[in-house]
């Protein structure tokens, strides 16, 4: 683990860092549950089990002070008329928050807080979004061809729920419209906690 100030960069077009210390691939099986329309999800799955989205992570130690960066990056398509987008968490400890910066693509960061407020942000290339201490996040992807990627920053000990959203989903969920990308109530949303 370097000690001292360090630089990378983030080369076009495919904004993979230049320094790499974990690179994580999340495919169609570990979203299971997520996507509203079961019978498509079983289907999609049985014929192969899709990369969904990756992570490049620039590793700290998990220690209060320490940030960890990186890249998402979310992979084009739909499962039924529901976008591709990541498990999202709620960090473990709740009151860390996290900065996203959009560098390609289209999309958008659906969250919520345990409180039960909920907002859906658009992702463009340019857009910076705060994710304030509380709110839960999850990035979806919504070009018909090109990749959501975006940079992001947060606390390296914040840690990651990744139960509570597997067991009561989002309250927002976005859907292809007939022109557009539509938001709309999750009907399967359930408080486990
Ligand atoms: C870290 C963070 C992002 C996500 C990444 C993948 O706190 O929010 O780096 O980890 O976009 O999403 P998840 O972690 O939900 O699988
Ligand atoms: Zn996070």
């Amino acid at each position: 683990m370097i000690d001292t100030p360090f630089t990378f960069t983030l080369p076009l077009p495919q904004v993979i860092p230049s320094r790499v210390d974990n690179h994580i691939e999340r495919r169609l099986s570990a979203l299971r549950g997520q996507f509203l329309d079961e019978e498509s999800f079983i289907k999609m799955l049985s014929s192969e089990d899709k990369l969904i989205y990756e992570v490049y992570e620039i590793q700290r130690p998990q220690l209060d002070g320490e940030l960890i960066m990186g890249i998402s990056i979310v992979h084009p398509g739909k499962v039924g008329k529901e976008f591709f987008m990541t498990k999202g968490h709620f960090h473990t400890i709740l009151e860390t928050s996290e900065i996203y910066y959009c560098l390609r693509g289209e999309g958008y960061m659906v969250m919520e807080t345990p409180e039960g407020e909920a907002s859906v942000e658009a992702l463009s290339p340019g857009n910076v979004l705060y994710v304030p201490p509380r709110w839960a996040h999850r990035s979806v992807c919504t070009a018909r061809q090109e990749d959501l990627v975006t940079f992001f920053a947060y606390p390296a000990n914040a840690g990651h729920d990744y139960g509570t959203i597997e067991q009561q989903g989002f309250r927002k969920l976005v859907m292809d419209g007939s022109d557009s990308p539509e938001i709309v109530d999750n009907p399967r949303w359930t408080k486990s906690r």
